[in-house]
């Protein structure tokens, strides 16, 4: 076992896999995954649509928008349906770069660099605190010329204060051209969405696991969209994104043109 994984504490890259019937967690994993769920007993089902719109957001880019680039920060550990097996549905020769920095999901990376022959997938272990090694590293695969679609899934929560949130955005954005996109979800509070579950689950998640968690509201979250052009349907629970039948969950999810 990598010697940087924690036993002893749950992950949250881990109890991500577990809401989402995976198998690479551990105990303390489960019963965190457990006790979270008391508070906040939808939170199953945030994973589930939070991938599920990650599947239809990529799968419009690659599809409709023409993109053929993706940057995934926050990948979490290889699952079901993963952003280059997406895109290389749609385009063989997407081209994908993944980043966490959780150890146990470096330990299964070898998962996410199944590339299609025609494409390339890429993984970085690096901070989102440090936007400017994650753009180094995913230059030497991606071509800052041409348009990126930049994922940020269920990851700006980890960064606790919502101005170095809005700079690490910004950041990456500012590298990439005209025609790339944002992709984004983050967890609230707002009553709008029944997010008051998360105010018990995330004080309990704060004093057991790691790293620390914080919700953000609407318009917090719209903040991080600032200068791009919201694509229909605008800022909206990610179940509902292309998706009017999806049962709300307490996610906001919305995708950004750079113009
Ligand atoms: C809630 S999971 C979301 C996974 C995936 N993006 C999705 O939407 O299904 C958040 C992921 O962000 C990663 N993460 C948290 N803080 C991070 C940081 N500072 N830098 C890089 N990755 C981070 C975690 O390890 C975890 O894998």
């Amino acid at each position: 076992m990598n010697d940087r994984i924690r036993t002893d504490i749950a992950h949250n890259a881990r109890v991500w896999n577990y809401w989402l019937g995976g198998k690479d967690n551990y105990p303390v994993d489960r019963e965190v995954g457990d006790r979270v769920t008391s508070f906040h007993p939808s939170i199953g089902e945030v994973a589930r649509a939070d991938r599920a719109f990650l599947g239809r957001a990529v799968t419009y880019l690659a599809a409709e928008a023409g993109v053929r680039q993706f940057l995934d920060i926050g990948t979490g550990l290889p699952t079901a349906d993963n952003t280059h097996e997406i895109a290389q549905r749609v385009a063989p020769e997407s081209r994908v770069v993944y980043v966490d920095n959780d150890p146990i999901v470096l330990t299964h990376a070898r998962a996410l660099l199944t590339s299609a022959p025609e494409g390339v997938t890429e993984y970085v272990d690096a901070d989102a605190h440090d936007p400017a090694t994650i753009l180094a590293a995913a230059g030497r695969t991606l071509d800052f010329e041409r348009p990126v679609a930049v994922l940020i899934l269920g990851i700006l929560n980890f960064v606790l204060d919502t101005d170095e949130a809005r700079s690490i955005v910004r950041t990456v954005m500012a590298a990439v051209p005209s025609g790339s996109h944002l992709v984004l979800t983050h967890p609230t509070f707002d009553a709008e969405l029944g997010g008051e579950g998360n105010i018990a689950a995330m004080e309990f998640w704060n004093a057991h696991a790691t790293p620390p968690i914080t919700a953000r509201s609407r318009a917090e979250f719209a903040s991080f969209l600032d200068g791009l052009e919201l694509l229909e349907p605008g800022i909206v629970s990610c179940a509902r994104w292309r998706a009017p039948d999806g049962a709300e969950v307490a996610q906001y999810g919305a995708v950004g043109r750079k113009p």
